[in-house]
């Protein structure tokens, strides 16, 4: 019999396997059998990296440390949290998990950059609002997996300015390089936007710092976000990318996908164009979105 009365007899207290299997059996009273499934599927595999690695002291404090600091520079504008599980790639294989219905359009990471309640716009309307760039007409057509147009789906679009720079990543209020759209009976959504750059994921964090110790890149190549909902469908939330762009393959948060990569066409002015904008060069993208009903 035990010092501790035999309530754990024949179990040494000490041994690595024994612990884990102890935390295991502690979820067994939890009424969710989805949040027992988790919690226990995550002690298995955390203990299992303790053990792999054979973690010191030093380095777990070393990463409790690491984790202070992420929750210390978090705040309603900027979440670190979402920083990391970016750049450990389990944002991408989680929307990568959670997909794809049917032979709908692929989605990728949703980035830190959404904006609930953008400014409406109309089609062909300028969603750049001042920011530096190259303008760049983007026209998308919505369908359905059969083809058929989809009407009235909201079109959520975002992204940065020719410096790499989101709106919400400067001082003050003023947004820019972001609307909202409905799609017109025929699926259609058009706007001028400015051709997106590739940028650097905020560095100055912990997740930065990981970054730099690693010796990984912190870049994203060049995309604009998209996110497209309508009730009874699935909703995609996106990027299109810019064909070419040298830091595709290598995106720092892994959100790249082949069926995603675009080509944003250099068209030379038209001078006896109506459009002003259309006078000048510029680049154009035409999109294909699909939904899938669900
Ligand atoms: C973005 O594309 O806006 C983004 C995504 C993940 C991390 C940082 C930025
Ligand atoms: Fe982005």
């Amino acid at each position: 019999m035990s010092a501790s009365g035999g309530l754990v007899a024949n179990q040494n207290l000490s041994r690595a396997d024994t612990i884990t299997d102890r935390v295991i059996s502690s979820f067994e009273g939890c009424d969710s059998d989805r949040l027992t499934e988790i919690m226990k599927s995550l002690t298995r595999h955390l203990h299992e990296f303790a053990k792999e690695v054979s973690l010191t002291t030093q380095e777990w404090m070393a990463g409790i440390d690491f984790l202070m600091a992420t929750g210390k520079i978090s705040s309603d504008k900027r979440n670190e949290f979402i920083l990391l599980s970016d750049l450990l790639g389990l944002s991408s294989l989680q929307v990568a998990i959670n997909e794809r219905v049917g032979d709908a359009t692929e989605s990728t990471v949703l980035g830190p950059f959404f904006v609930e309640g953008a400014r409406e716009f109309s089609n062909g309307e300028d969603i750049s609002d001042g920011a530096n760039g190259e303008p760049t007409f983007v026209s998308i057509k919505v369908v359905d997996t059969s083809g058929a147009a989809i009407g009235d789906v909201t079109v959520d679009v975002w992204g940065s300015d020719a410096d790499g720079f989101y709106d919400v990543q400067y001082d003050g209020d003023k947004l820019f390089n972001r609307g909202r759209f409905k799609s017109d009976e025929q699926g259609r959504v058009s706007f001028w936007s400015i051709l997106p750059v590739a940028y650097p994921v905020p560095s100055d964090g912990p997740g930065g710092a990981l970054l730099k110790a690693t010796k990984r890149s912190n870049m994203r190549p060049a995309h604009l976000h998209f996110a497209l909902t309508k009730e009874g469908y699935s909703q995609v939330v996106t990027h299109l990318f810019v064909a070419g762009d040298p830091f595709l393959g290598n995106d720092a948060v892994f959100g790249e996908r082949e069926s995603l990569i675009c080509e944003f066409t250099k068209v030379a002015g038209d001078i006896g164009s109506s459009d002003p904008r259309r006078r000048d060069e510029h680049y154009e993208i035409e999109h294909v979105f699909k939904m899938a009903q669900i």
